[in-house]
C-alpha cells in the first residue's frame, strides 16, 4: 500500500471520525435538550405536587371540622387542629395516642364496629360522646370513609367529625319541653275536666234544688196537694239527678279516651230533649224559642250527653243576653240544616246584646266573662267538645238583630260500605 493510498485512508478515516463526531455531538446535544426539558418537566410537575399539598394541607388544617386518619387498632396516624382541639389538645399531642381513651365507655363498641367496616371496604356514620381528659364530654358525629393507597389497599380510615353538642343539647331540651308540655296538658285535662264537671253540674243540680225546694213547699201545706203532683215533681227531681250522674259519667270517659259514648244520632232530637230543659227558663224570662229544623237531617256520630251540652250552653247564652230586653221581645231561634259540606249545621241565633267588644275570639277564652255569675267556660268547653266531635263552633255578630249566633257544625255519619 503506497503512501498515498495509506494518506488517503487516513484522510478518509479523520474525516470519518470528525463527520462521527460532528453527530455524536449533534446528538448528544439533542439528548442533553430533552433532558432538559425532562428535568424541566419533572420540576414543574413536583412544584405543581408540592403546591396541590400545601393546598390540600392548608385546607385540612384550617378546617374547622376534625380531620383524623385511624389505623384499623384505633391509633391516630394523623389528626388536624380542630380535631384535636375537640380534646382540648394539639395536634402532635394526639397523634400516635389511641382514640378510645378519649371515646365513652358505651359507645366504644359502636365504634368499634364502625372501624371494622370501613376496613371491609364500607363508610358509616356514627353519633358517639367523647370525654376530653379534662373532662369535659361532647356529642360528636363522624361519616367514615376507607382510605386507600394507589395499590388500592386500605390503610386508615379517613374520619370527618363534628361537635353536635349544641345540636343535641337543643334536642334533649324539646324532648324536656316536650315532655314538660304533655305534663302540663295533663294538668289541664284534669283541671278542664273539673272545671267542666263544675259547671255542667251546675244546672241539673239547681234544678233539683228547685224540685226539692217545691217539694218541700208541698208538704208543708199538704193539704190541696196531689199526691200526683208530687210525685211529678219527685220525678224530675230524679231525672235530674240521673243526668247530673251521666254527665259525670260522660266527662270521664270524655277525658280519658276522647273517643266513647260516640253514636249516630238525630241532631233534631237532641235539640228537642235540651229545648224541653231550658223551656222552664226561657218561658220565665219572657223568652220564645222557634224552631227551624230540617226535615231529614242525616244522622251524625256524636256524643248525645255531651252535644246536648254545648247546645244546652248555647242557648243558656242567648238566653242571658237578651235578660235586658223588654218583656217578651227575646226571640230564640235555633235551626238546623245540611250543608254542602256534608255537614249538619246548628244555629242559635238570639236578639240580645251583642257580642262583648273584644271579640267573638275572646269569648272563648277559658274564664273570660262580662256576666257577675258567669265562670266564662261554657263556650271554651263547648268548643272543645264539637272539636272532638271533628267538627267547629264559631259566634257571628248579627248585624240585623243586633244580637249574636251562635253555629257549629258535625260531620254526617256516613256508614262504612258493605
Ligand atoms: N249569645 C251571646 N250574646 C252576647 N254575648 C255572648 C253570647 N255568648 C257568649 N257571649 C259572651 O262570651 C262570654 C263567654 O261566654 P261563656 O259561655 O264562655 O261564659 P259565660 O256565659 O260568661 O259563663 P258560663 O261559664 O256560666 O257559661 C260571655 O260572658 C259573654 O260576654
Ligand atoms: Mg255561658
Amino acid at each position: 500500500m503506497s503512501i498515498t493510498t495509506i494518506a488517503s485512508a487516513a484522510m478518509l478515516i479523520a474525516v470519518m471520525i470528525s463527520l462521527y463526531s460532528i453527530r455524536s455531538n449533534f446528538r448528544l446535544r439533542s439528548s442533553g435538550n430533552m433532558l432538559q426539558l425532562e428535568v424541566g418537566r419533572r420540576i414543574q410537575l413536583e412544584q405543581q405536587l408540592l403546591e396541590k399539598q400545601n393546598y390540600l394541607t392548608a385546607i385540612i388544617q384550617t378546617e374547622p371540622e376534625c380531620v383524623k386518619l385511624l389505623s384499623r387498632e384505633g391509633l391516630v396516624l394523623d389528626i388536624n387542629p380542630a380535631g384535636a382541639a375537640l380534646i382540648d389538645a394539639e395536634p402532635a399531642q394526639v397523634r400516635g395516642t389511641c382514640i378510645y381513651s378519649v371515646v365513652a365507655q358505651q359507645d366504644q363498641a359502636h365504634y368499634r364496629a364502625l372501624t371494622e367496616r370501613v376496613f371491609r371496604g364500607e363508610s358509616g356514620i356514627l353519633e358517639f360522646q367523647i370525654e376530653s381528659p379534662k373532662g369535659r364530654m361532647r356529642w360528636l358525629e363522624t361519616h367514615a370513609v376507607p382510605m386507600r393507597n394507589a395499590a388500592g389497599t386500605i390503610i386508615a380510615l379517613l374520619g370527618i367529625t363534628r361537635d353536635i353538642t349544641a345540636r343535641k343539647n337543643s334536642d334533649e331540651e324539646v324532648r324536656r319541653h316536650h315532655f314538660e308540655l304533655a305534663r302540663v296538658c295533663r294538668l289541664v285535662t284534669v283541671n278542664e275536666m273539673a272545671m267542666t264537671l263544675a259547671h255542667e253540674l251546675n244546672q241539673p243540680l239547681c234544678a233539683i234544688t228547685s224540685y226539692m225546694e217545691s217539694l218541700r213547699n208541698m208538704a208543708r201545706e199538704a193539704e190541696g196537694t196531689s199526691h200526683e203532683r208530687m210525685g211529678e215533681i219527685a220525678g224530675k227531681a230524679a231525672a235530674q239527678a240521673e243526668r247530673a250522674g251521666q254527665i259525670i259519667r260522660r266527662v270521664r270517659e270524655f277525658a280519658s279516651t276522647q273517643e266513647s259514648g260516640k253514636l249516630p244520632s238525630h241532631v233534631n232530637s237532641l235539640i228537642q230533649d235540651v229545648i224541653s230543659i231550658c223551656m222552664a227558663e226561657a218561658r220565665q224570662r219572657g223568652v220564645s224559642v222557634l224552631l227551624h229544623l230540617a226535615d231529614e237531617l242525616p244522622t251524625v256520630l256524636a256524643d248525645p250527653i255531651l252535644i246536648q251540652q254545648v247546645i244546652l250552653n248555647l242557648i243558656r247564652n242567648g238566653i242571658e243576653a237578651m235578660e235586658e230586653l223588654p218583656d217578651e221581645s227575646g226571640r230564640l231561634l235555633v235551626t238546623t240544616r245540611r250543608t254542602d259540606a256534608d255537614t249538619v249545621e246548628v244555629t242559635i241565633a238570639d236578639n240580645g246584646c251583642g257580642l262583648p267588644d273584644a271579640g267573638t275570639e275572646r269569648a272563648f277564652t277559658p274564664f273570660y266573662t262580662t256576666k257577675p255569675q258567669g265562670m266564662g267556660m261554657g263556650l271554651s268547653i263547648s268548643r272543645s267538645i264539637i272539636k272532638a266531635h271533628g267538627g267547629n263552633l264559631r259566634l257571628e255578630a248579627d248585624s240585623h238583630s243586633g244580637g249574636t249566633t251562635a253555629r257549629f257544625s258535625l260531620p254526617v255519619f256516613l256508614e262504612e260500605p258493605g
